[in-house]
């Protein structure tokens, strides 16, 4: 069983005729098999694990993994309503919030969802309004860990609340009779060494015994995928840090003379294996001495390259059998649009089909109508059944104009 999302080159041009080009292509089962997998991750028995929506927010995909047993996280009102639509209740959400208004606050509890308050001020302005009312904080253990500075989370950043802080938390609990029901953490995205996760959660569960009211902690995500095929980016071993994590709960829980749920909440380990986003090559050029293969997938549809310089796999789906050296880019009016620089791949000419792999996580969701170019569709393959189901069309131009039309 392949690990990626494979199709063939008959199946990459089926698809791309049947619902136009781009294409986000989700394949079901490997979605199903890594939502198992993390269910997996602990032996702990109140183990409750939340995927992260933000990744991909899809109706679609979020009732398969509501199926597969998983409740979720929300960063917004937005994701909140999604959420609802998609069947979760409101008990299974958990709002982790970064500077929101109080009105945003508001209507999570009138939902009745549980809320994280990542800020000593965030804090006491929920009780003010909700004295004798029980939320969840967010620390910051001082350790992070991540693909890149702009998504390490964990230390010098502008989330949670840092330890140092705690005895005005504690005070601030005090003040307005607050009932702290869980505390969560996330160190940051895309890590591959279990490592400082390990360590965060010790941390974590070395200040939990402090809040006597605990329902529930949460460790965070940012489980790393293996976007470039080979070392250092390997999967991270569940096994390994399950097993880790299992020993620190476990004495945890005796010490804290209750159980209490626990969660982690990945997102990109959930969804970003399950997808190739499919395009077409537009056209080619050599300029200054570099070929440049013009595509249809600019940086509205697919945002990583340009914002993390992150790197994806480049299937090609063609016959050629002679590689070359290109600047694979799209078609936003910016020199910066590029999707691979200087990559070696198979001769490409105009009309053919690319995958890029690994997209299924902050693919679409980071997606834009940059240059009013048009989101694309997305299509789920049932491969036991054959069947292919449009889980959401491609924007229109009305789609473009929808909100100005006054
Ligand atoms: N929990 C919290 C509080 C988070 O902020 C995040 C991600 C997650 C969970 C899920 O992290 P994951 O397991 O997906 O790594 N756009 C970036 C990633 C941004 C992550 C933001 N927070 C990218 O494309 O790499």
């Amino acid at each position: 069983m392949s690990e990626k999302i494979e199709l063939s080159i008959e199946e990459a041009n089926g698809l791309i005729e049947e619902f136009g080009s781009p294409l986000y292509v989700y394949d079901e089962e490997i979605l199903r098999r890594r939502c198992r997998e993390v269910k997996g991750l602990l032996g702990y028995k109140r183990f409750v694990p939340d995927y992260s929506a933000k990744a991909n927010s899809n109706l679609e995909l979020l009732r398969i993994i509501h199926e597969e047993g998983f409740t979720v996280d929300a960063m917004s009102p937005g994701e909140i309503y999604t959420e609802l639509r998609a069947g979760f209740d409101p008990s299974e959400i958990l709002f982790v919030s970064n500077n929101i208004t109080f009105d945003e606050m508001e209507l999570a509890s009138r939902l009745g969802v549980d809320i994280s308050l990542d800020s000593l001020m965030q804090l006491k302005m929920y009780g003010e309004h909700h004295r004798g009312g029980r939320c969840a904080v967010r620390l910051n253990p001082g350790i992070g860990d991540g693909g890149n500075d702009k998504i390490i989370t964990g230390g010098h950043s502008k989330f949670g609340i840092t330890l140092d802080k705690l005895p005005q938390l504690f005070s601030i609990i005090r003040d307005y009779d607050l009932h702290i029901i869980g505390i969560n953490q996330h160190i940051g995205s895309l890590f591959y060494d279990t490592d400082n996760y390990v360590s965060a959660c010790r941390r974590l569960l070395s200040v939990a015994k402090d809040f006597p009211e605990l329902r529930f902690i949460d460790f965070g995500g940012g489980f790393g995928i293996p976007y470039r095929y080979r070392h250092p980016e390997e999967r991270p071993d569940l096994h390994e840090i399950g097993a880790l994590m299992d020993e620190l709960i476990t004495d945890f829980m005796n010490a804290y003379g209750r159980e209490i749920d626990v969660k982690v909440e990945p997102g990109r380990y959930i969804v970003g294996e399950c997808c190739q986003l499919l395009g077409t090559v537009t056209s080619t050029k050599v300029s200054y001495g570099e070929k440049y293969v013009g595509t249809d997938i600019g940086f509205n549809v697919l945002m990583r390259p340009v914002l993390y310089d992150a790197y994806h796999y480049i299937a090609v789906y063609n016959h050629e059998d002679k590689e070359e050296t290109v600047n694979l880019v799209g078609n936003i009016c910016e020199s910066g649009d590029i999707l691979a620089r200087q990559r070696r791949l198979p001769k490409l000419h105009i009309g053919d089909i690319i995958g890029i792999r690994d997209t299924g996580a902050y693919g679409y969701s980071m997606s834009s109508n940059y240059n009013s170019r048009l989101r694309p569709a997305e299509v789920l393959l049932d491969r036991s059944t054959g069947k292919r189901k449009l889980i959401r069309r491609r924007d229109t131009y009305e789609d473009l104009l929808r909100s100005m039309e006054l």
